[in-house]
């Protein structure tokens, strides 16, 4: 099974851009894994909990619920109209949830992981942690990421993570495979180096945030919201959960005959909380090496010349504004081609308007005009393999094996702009084998008529395996093509039937449509 979970985004406010490109990228990984002809569970969800959401709600005047209520709406319609297909839900506020995070602080406190210490030190609103002197700048303050600082002393429980640290840092050093990609690994054996021998502050009094799951053994106090919120990969996987929950098989999701349940995160959540705290959280539960999950790193869509994309900027993008005026293709293409897994990008809108024009209204949908439109006009819709293959045809042939290869090696990979690349490049040369080819002239004249099945053969055969490497990253736009071509669904074709001859001698298409309409900008 191919287990994959994103972070729960902040119910605090709107998606941006930055949670939809997660996503994207998740829901085309999954696709890509069943294309493959793997079982694949994707589960993402909300973050409901915390002082961020509680201070927002005061600002409104509403019950936190009320607040989580409705931001979490404009989370699940963004992904609906995104078309992102999860297979599980998570949201902090669920009772079966809850029930798993207090499970499992009894169970941490019964064996002694959990201690209740005074505290004096800084706290940082915005992120919700008491700081150290290592959070500090050169100049000794307390940079503006960590927003309001207040120096508060407070009695609160602790979860013992120094004793797992120098398991942590063995594992890691053991384990390449867990941290991807590379430079995240050495960046989290790093700050192992740096941390001292703190634990962790897993309560907040509830005097001062009553949002929160309680801590089963204390009521005056709610659990720590990240240490809430991790739960969620296994709480919603079925971890502990109570007969008739409906929640899944978690021994079937947490299944390690192949590989670990991956989790795709941003690069800020990283260092500290997910490399550091739930691998030590785990541990702690008693999970063995084998069983620790694999941490995917992405990188992050900044604003054009590099600026944080965030609410106080004022740079922030919205992706369902987005969506309307671009359309969900063009918004699903541009969020997966121009990053790299791993690395950041800047967000440009011209460049998002010059990769769709480019790549798939002129490349590919010229292809696909080029194909289905003359096969209809010039053999009435009927596909036949002509004869024999000339060089022209068998580099062509050459092209498609040695572009779905690296599309292949790619995705693999996680890596989806590369993989569009590669199909990219298989489709202007396409293009440039239909130029040199002519079957608009070759039509002319009947005695062509074997050359010219063959030469629209080729081109629909091409579109056809597009339409299929297509499907994980434009799921819509790929059945439409699929429709066209008289394919069979695109949910029962997989990565193993791509071999030349997917259409067979005497396959009829259907009516031609375009597909890849161009975007026109206004002004331009
Ligand atoms: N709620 C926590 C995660 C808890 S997971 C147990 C959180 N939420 S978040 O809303 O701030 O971020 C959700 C995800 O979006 C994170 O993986 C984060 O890295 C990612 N991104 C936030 N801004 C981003 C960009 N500008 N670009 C790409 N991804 C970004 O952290």
């Amino acid at each position: 099974m191919f287990y994959l979970t994103t972070a729960i985004d902040y119910t605090n406010g709107a998606p941006h851009l930055g949670h939809a490109y997660e996503k994207v990228l998740a829901d085309v990984i999954i696709r890509y894994r069943r294309l493959r002809g793997e079982e694949a569970y994707y589960l993402t969800g909300v973050d409901q909990h915390g002082q961020k959401v509680q201070q927002s709600a005061d600002q409104e005047g509403v019950h936190p619920a009320t607040f989580v209520k409705r931001t979490t709406r404009q989370f699940l319609n963004l992904w609906e109209k995104l078309g992102v297909h999860y297979d599980g839900w998570a949201e902090t506020t669920d009772p079966r949830h809850q029930a798993c995070v207090q499970g499992i602080l009894s169970d941490l406190q019964h064996c002694g992981q959990l201690y209740k210490s005074t505290h004096c030190g800084h706290y940082s609103v915005r992120q919700e942690q008491f700081l150290q002197d290592r959070d500090r700048d050169e100049a000794g303050n307390f940079g503006p990421q960590w927003g309001e600082v207040t120096l508060i002393e407070e009695e609160n429980w602790y979860f013992r993570l120094s004793e797992h640290t120098p398991w942590l840092k063995e594992f890691i050093e053991k384990h390449p495979d867990v941290i991807t990609p590379a430079f995240r690994r050495t960046e989290l054996l790093n700050a192992l180096e740096r941390s001292s021998g703190t634990d962790l502050c897993i309560s907040r009094p509830k005097e001062r945030l009553h949002w929160g799951i309680e801590l089963p053994f204390d009521a005056d106090f709610v659990t720590y919201v990240w240490f809430d919120a991790l739960i969620n990969y296994i709480s919603f996987a079925g971890y502990h959960a109570a007969p008739g929950s409906g929640l899944p098989d978690f021994a079937k999701l947490w299944d390690l005959s192949v590989r670990r349940p991956t989790h795709l995160i941003g690069k800020d959540i990283l260092v500290p909380a997910h490399g550091i705290y739930w691998l030590c959280m785990l541990h702690a539960m008693g999970f063995a090496d084998a069983h620790l999950p694999r941490l995917l790193v992405h990188g992050f869509w900044n604003s054009k010349g590099g600026d944080k994309l965030s609410k106080s900027t004022g740079n922030i993008v919205d992706p369902d504004a987005l969506a309307d005026k671009f359309g969900v293709d063009a918004v699903r293409y541009y969020l997966v081609r121009d990053i790299v897994t791993g690395k950041d990008s800047d967000f440009d809108l011209e460049r998002l308007i010059m990769l769709y024009n480019t790549e798939l209204a002129n490349e590919l949908g010229n292809l696909c005009n080029r194909a289905l439109n003359m096969s209809q006009r010039f053999t009435a819709g009927i596909l036949r393999h002509g004869g024999p293959p000339s060089a022209d045809d068998l580099t062509l042939q050459h092209s498609l094996t040695e572009s779905t290869a690296a599309y292949q090696a790619a995705m693999d990979e996680c890596d989806v702009s590369h993989g569009l690349e590669a199909i990219s490049r298989h489709v202007v040369h396409c293009n440039g084998y239909a130029e040199r080819m002519k079957p608009w002239a070759l039509n002319k004249d009947p005695a062509n008529q074997e050359r010219l099945a063959s030469v629209l053969y080729h081109l629909a055969e091409s579109v056809a395996h597009a339409a299929v490497l297509l499907s994980p990253i434009l799921p819509d736009a790929a059945a439409k093509l699929a429709s066209q071509l008289k394919l069979p669904s695109l949910t029962t074709l997989k990565l193993a039937d791509l071999c030349w001859g997917l259409l067979p001698d005497g396959h009829a298409i259907g009516q031609p449509k375009p597909v890849f309409p161009r975007l026109v900008v206004e002004g331009a």
